[in-house]
């Protein structure tokens, strides 16, 4: 089928370079023309495990193309998945303009009767306003535009691994026609019919997804109804954490304990920094939103918000109990992608906890494997290292921040031995205290019991025998 791409931020593009992996004629159109054209010559502008090796290879099989024309990308197409960004209003809500834009673009440019799919995260009835605007500006009489929606559940880092193999396909529609054509367009991973490029782990034994079909206001609700599950089950394992902090428990034991109830399921119970990024934090706030505007009281989720933002002020609690005096000292950071295997920062706690530091003073030296380019242009006073063990070297303290797997498998050892004080502040519980401790460290996460944690004052040095895992 031949099919447009309005958007190519991480939606966009992971969308546009599936649908042409699995077999369609797809065109990607953006309003930023730099995008366009690195693009075209091969440049991807996110970082994402596999989507370079699989655009790249759509493109030289002229499956997928750019083009700044967005008329010419409305004209050729049969379907249009509008994939542009939605960000939060200062008041929370999702703005919509660009969609709006995008549909009256399609309104004016149209010549032929299209599939309009709502791929953006929006509040529930933006598709009714969709058909709304398609009909007022329609400047072709006898085109016809049948809107659907349909939700991504795409998770940066596994984005392409879940658009190739999801757990299901929700498509929210209104006749016949646009349930059929979206079938037609998601059969091949429906039936899975077709070679997985990349032999993603486990993917043969995959069972396939389970195609949902609802109304377009359901398929609108599932997606915020999804983030905000998640948003609140990471909020509930936070507190859960406080708790355990209180009462000497554990929380990676009763997480874990807990997880194996199906009811209840082990992901999305790490506690720690709290839940960041551009999807959960915003989608979050324009749920609440939508939910107060229809008269309904979602102090659940509003709570579970509050719970996330304090996770930055009890870990720089954290940090000051164990510094005292911030002001003057060498901090290393591990870690600034808001989560592991991706480079994007938005919405990542290590950008609020940095400009705390470097508010009181602190020297800040930081290493992610991916993004570092993208802090360094908005945090310019922190002193970047191309390889780990630098940001260690004389310093006072050793942030944890993101929790790239990476981290774990570092010689903690040798970490210990380059430090002033060997203290390390686990953000994201990644680290085993009990190893740590063995090691020498001072070490502090969430909901681990401190008790065991006695700072080893006079560290007795580290024989290079005692490389044990520090694992979690
Ligand atoms: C999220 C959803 O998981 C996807 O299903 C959805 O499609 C996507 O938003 C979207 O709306 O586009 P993503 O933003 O990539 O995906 O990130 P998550 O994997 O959900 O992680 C969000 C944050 O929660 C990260 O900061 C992560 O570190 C944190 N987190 C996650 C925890 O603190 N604890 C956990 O147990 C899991």
């Amino acid at each position: 089928m031949r099919i447009s791409v309005i958007g190519c931020g991480y939606v966009g593009l992971v969308t546009g370079t599936g649908l042409a992996e699995v077999g369609h004629q797809v065109i990607c159109t953006d309003n930023d023309p730099e995008r366009i054209a690195a693009l075209k010559a091969g440049v991807v502008p996110i970082y994402e495990p596999y989507l370079d090796a699989m655009l790249a290879a759509n493109h030289r099989a002229q499956r997928l193309s750019f083009t700044s024309d967005a008329t010419q990308a409305v004209r050729e197409a049969e379907a249009i998945f509008i994939c542009v960004g939605t960000p939060p209003l200062e008041n929370g809500e999702a703005d919509l303009s660009a969609i709006d834009n995008v549909a009256r673009l399609i309104a004016a440019e149209a010549c032929d009767s299209k599939l309009i799919v709502e791929k953006s995260t929006v509040p529930a009835q933006t598709g009714q306003q969709l058909k709304r605007v398609l009909e007022v500006y329609r400047r072709n009489v006898g085109v016809e535009f049948r809107v659907a929606s349909n939700p991504e559940f795409l998770r940066e880092g596994t984005a392409v691994e879940d658009f190739l193999h999801p757990d299901r396909i929700v498509i929210g529609v209104e006749d016949e026609a646009s349930e059929k054509q979206l079938r037609e367009i998601y059969r091949p991973i429906l039936e899975r019919r077709f070679q997985c490029p990349v032999h993603l782990s486990g993917c043969p034994a995959m069972r396939p997804p389970t195609l949902v079909v609802t109304t377009i206001n359901s398929a609108e609700l599932i997606k915020h109804a999804s983030n905000s599950f998640l948003a609140m089950k990471i909020s509930y394992a936070n507190i859960i954490a406080d708790v355990c902090e209180k009462v000497g428990a554990d929380i990676k034991e009763v997480t874990y304990a807990m997880g194996l109830d199906p009811r209840i399921g082990p992901r999305f119970l790490e506690a720690g920094l709290g839940f960041g990024g551009f999807c959960l934090p915003k989608d979050v706030q324009a749920f609440i939103r939508l939910a107060d505007r229809s008269g309904v009281d979602f102090g659940m989720l509003k709570e579970a918000e509050h719970v996330n933002k304090r996770r930055i002020e009890l870990f720089f609690e954290k940090i000051r109990q164990a510094l005292w005096v911030v002001k003057d000292k060498q901090v290393g950071v591990l870690g600034l992608a808001f989560k592991a295997n991706t480079d994007d920062i938005r919405f990542a706690p290590s950008l609020e906890i940095i400009r705390r530091l470097l508010a009181e003073g602190a020297h800040v030296r930081a290493y992610d494997q991916e993004a570092m380019d993208k802090t360094s242009e908005i945090l310019p006073q922190v002193r970047y290292s191309r390889e780990p063990y630098e940001v260690a070297q004389d310093a006072d303290a050793l942030l944890i921040l993101t929790e790239w797997p990476e981290f774990r498998q570092l010689d903690w050892a040798r970490i210990y031995s380059m430090m002033g004080r060997p203290l390390v502040l686990d953000g994201r519980n990644l680290l085993n205290p009990a190893a740590m401790m063995d090691l020498g460290f001072e070490y502090y996460s969430f909901g681990r019991p401190t008790e065991a944690l006695t700072p080893n004052l006079v560290p007795s040095g580290v024989s290079s025998a005692s490389t044990a895992s520090a694992s979690a």
